[in-house]
């Protein structure tokens, strides 16, 4: 049984409330250019401002190698004050005497903000030095920032071990949950869709479910290592060879299982990456010699399509092709849409390229949810220990406010 608590389950009046959020949010311009983990960071927030708490709200930004202006939490700063209506007391020193002397009179309406915890050195090599500065102006610790709870940072695991009363937020609740239905009680038929890069991260993911998933398709960058041990030609095209034999004893495994394994029939390729004038598709899954491919193919992405139409829960991580650029995106965009009409399906895309992608084609919609994590999703779904969950474990569950 998890001991890990719940925001709700302290009374946080009057207490320093430190909540570790993810506000890694993109910055253009020097303004948020997608306030999707801010949204998503809100309900904590809210509920602990709600509560009369004095919140000292803290986050990575990027990844800095030490300060650097462009990558400061200053726009968020604005944003947040504006969607809360909230004074927000942004500190640009990241340990300073700010939320010491200021914390205590904090009003319901006003927070502190901290600056980039990445600012610092000691964040990413977990440093009890740093963690014992910031425990010094914490009451109760929350830790509401899933994207990063692979991280063995100090703000995520020495922290939370410098303090005795610490628990989780709303955002980590929904995504535990969320998560949980796909790894640990899937409805039946589970199609599992994996793509893109961190080839052997997804591979712990498939060996996790294995027992579990129903359909596997598998495209994008995945795909090729699958397909060399098939005995098809890559052509120019990068696989993560290092990955050959776990590919072929995943393949062996799935078939001794009776589960279907979906792979691509076909590619969309070019000679070199910027020459898109020449994006032709190829007549089947050997590449041409000198091409490289770019996408899944037109007859791939009708094929794939027939593994969602019984689909009761499907899991998506990682895109078909270069989405990002227009002319390379017609495989994952048409993934998206075929996975948004299973309306009777539970739909869940775990963060990273896939999430981007959803999002740029705005059809978010199709999905029952879309994780903040990228890694931290696919880590949490291989039934790896999370750092960031670690340390918040407590022997004793607080009393339940009244
Ligand atoms: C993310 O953007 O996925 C999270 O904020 C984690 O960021 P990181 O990969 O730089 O640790």
């Amino acid at each position: 049984m998890s001991l890990i608590s719940h925001i709700e389950d302290f009374d946080l009046k009057d207490q320093r409330v430190f909540i570790r959020a993810d506000l890694n949010v993109p910055i253009k311009d020097g303004k948020v250019a997608d306030d999707y983990r801010i949204m998503n960071a809100l309900p904590t927030i809210r509920y602990a401002l709600d509560q009369g708490a004095k919140v000292i709200l803290a986050s990575h930004l990027g990844r800095p190698e030490g300060p650097d202006s462009k990558l400061s939490l200053a726009p968020v700063a604005d944003v947040l004050s504006e969607i809360l209506d909230v004074d927000v007391f942004f500190t640009p020193e990241l340990l300073s005497d700010v939320p010491f002397v200021v914390s205590p009179s904090l009003k319901k309406n006003q927070l502190i903000l901290l600056e980039n915890l990445r600012f610092h050195p000691g964040e990413k090599s977990n440093d009890i030095n740093l963690a014992k500065e910031l425990a010094k102006n914490v009451d109760i610790y929350v830790n509401d920032a899933f994207g990063v709870c692979h991280r063995k940072h100090a703000s995520l695991s020495a922290l939370p071990g410098c303090v005795s009363k610490k628990c989780i937020g709303y955002l980590i609740q929904k995504e535990m949950e969320m998560l949980d239905r796909v790894r640990d009680n899937p409805i039946h038929p589970l199609t599992v869709v994996l793509g893109g890069a961190k080839v052997k991260d997804k591979f712990k993911v498939i060996l996790k479910l294995i027992d579990h998933i129903d359909q596997l398709v598998i495209g994008g960058a995945m795909a090729y290592v699958f397909l060399k041990a098939q005995g098809y030609n890559l052509g120019n095209t990068k696989a993560a060879l290092e990955e050959l034999s776990l590919a072929q004893e995943l393949m062996e495994r799935m078939q001794v299982r009776k589960k279907k394994l979906y792979l691509p029939l076909d590619h969309m390729v070019v000679p070199d990456v910027h020459r898109v004038d020449l994006l032709k598709s190829t007549e089947s899954a050997h590449l041409p010699d000198a091409w490289c491919a770019v996408d899944i193919g037109p007859q791939t992405c009708e094929y794939f399509s027939k593994a969602f139409e019984t689909a009761k829960t499907i899991f998506w991580n990682g895109p078909m092709g270069l989405f990002e650029i227009p002319d390379y995106a017609t495989g994952t965009r048409t993934i998206a849409e075929n996975i948004g009409q299973c309306q009777s399906a539970f739909r869940v895309v775990g963060g990273g390229d896939s999430a981007r992608a959803i999002f740029h084609f705005s059809l978010d919609k199709g999905f029952d949810h879309i994780s903040t994590g990228g890694g931290a999703s696919l880590a949490y779904i291989q039934g790896s220990e999370l750092p960031g969950l670690q340390n918040l474990e407590s022997h004793e569950r607080p009393e339940a406010v009244v």
